[in-house]
């Protein structure tokens, strides 16, 4: 940035949103042009954002960059509430959703009653924990004070069960890891699915792999859950999920066109190290090592870990002795947070980077991909729409 150019109290969001669109040699005639296109940005995303009519509410807990809140936006939900406690992410989903306030409180602590609004659908990605038997029996017996408190502190889908049960949402969509169901020998799955049942949700679930959308591996249990006490049972008997598409896009739908900047390419010790550590577990008969993918190739699933040393998913440069890592951006795209979903916030260049390489891969590995979701929220849909027609409804975001 100039030197020579001095402005009191600039935001520090603002400082990063510029750092990371600077270079150090930029003139003070490319900073103004970067401040007066972020600025017309940010007016045109605010103004694509506006939702004053939409088809059902929702909340997003742990929303982490809003995966699920893209997913369902693009399916006429207007989100009333988002909870999420890293800054990092919260940072990124302040910025994406512009004037969107986000509670960055530990989910656990929060009034629930008071604070968290009424709403259609409740979403959540829940961080999978096991369950302590003695905490768990004594949800079932419904004795949810006492010794039950340090259970409900620990285990985060308890959260979820604490809010289903004060505030009666018709739908919920959770999403997590394809192991949910063997996670501590099948315990965990069956206390979920006897909680789901005893408030009054009637439970279906999938495990989806998001290659049918983006060129990524990715298997993740959807669990949607309807409540028996807001849906008639033949309205309940028409869910199900829709059939994955047929599609199957390749690696080089989302590769940079031209190579990257050189800090994504291996250095020679870091290549040289995976590949002795690939040799080695080779040699044991075990499959740990990197992955190199091509244009033409499927990658694995991309991990909270990536920023690590992207091993988990190299690309292989014909023209380069050694092999880089997917930019940030690329990434993005993997996950399927493609163009459509930034120009419908009002970022016709591709989602603004706030945070971090290191938090940008750490954000996306985390995140549930938008396209899957808006393909199970479409399901989920139909049948909010016989309830709305049902009890009259012309459903407005201003109605509730
Ligand atoms: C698996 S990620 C979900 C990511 C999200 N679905 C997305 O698309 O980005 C789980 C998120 O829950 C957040 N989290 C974990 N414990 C929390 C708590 N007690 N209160 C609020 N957020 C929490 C984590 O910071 C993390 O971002």
């Amino acid at each position: 940035m100039p030197k020579d150019l001095l402005v009191r109290n600039v935001s520090d969001e603002l400082v990063s949103l510029l750092e990371s669109n600077l270079g150090p040699a930029d003139s003070m005639n490319t900073l103004l042009k970067t401040v007066i296109s972020k600025g017309a940005e940010a007016i045109s995303s605010q103004e694509s954002q506006d939702q004053s009519h939409a088809d059902f509410t929702f909340i997003d807990l742990f929303a982490g960059i809003g995966g699920f809140h893209l997913g369902m936006r693009a399916n006429g939900g207007k989100c009333v509430y988002s909870s999420e406690w890293d800054k990092y992410a919260a940072t990124t989903y302040g910025t994406w959703f512009k004037g969107h306030k986000i509670d960055t409180r530990d989910i656990r602590t929060i009034d629930i009653k008071r604070e968290i609004p009424k709403h259609d659908v409740l979403l959540a990605g829940f961080p999978c924990q096991p369950f302590s038997i003695a905490g768990v029996s004594k949800k079932n017996s419904m004795g949810r004070t006492h010794g039950f408190e340090d259970e409900k502190q620990g285990n985060l889908f308890f959260a979820i069960a604490e809010i289903a049960e004060e505030k009666r949402p018709p739908v919920m969509i959770l999403e997590n890891v394809k192991n949910l169901k063997s996670h501590d020998k099948g315990n965990t799955w069956q206390v979920i699915q006897d909680i789901l049942d005893k408030s009054g949700y009637q439970v279906f679930h999938k495990v989806i792999d998001a290659r049918h959308w983006v060129p990524q591996h990715r298997e993740r249990i959807f669990i949607v859950c309807l409540r028996r006490g807001s849906f008639l049972k033949s309205e309940i008997a028409q869910f199900e999920f829709s059939e994955t598409p047929r599609t199957a896009p390749k690696l080089k739908s989302i590769l940079h066109a031209s190579p990257p900047a050189k800090k994504y390419m291996l250095t020679d010790g870091l290549w040289a190290y995976l590949q002795a550590y690939a040799a080695k577990h080779k040699a044991k008969g075990n499959g740990f090592g990197y992955q190199l993918v091509g244009p033409n190739d499927v990658t694995r699933t991309i991990s909270a870990r990536y920023y690590k040393d992207g091993s988990e998913i190299l690309i292989d440069q014909p023209e380069w002795i050694n092999p880089r890592r997917l930019t940030p951006a690329e990434a993005a795209k993997l996950m399927g947070f493609n163009s459509k979903f930034s120009k419908s916030l009002g970022f016709p260049g591709g989602f603004p980077q706030v945070v971090s390489d290191t938090q940008a891969y750490k954000q996306f590995g985390n995140s549930v991909s938008p396209l899957v979701v808006e393909w199970v929220g479409k399901d989920v849909k139909k049948i909010l729409d016989l309830r709305n027609q049902r009890l009259g409804r012309v459903y407005s975001s201003n109605s509730k």
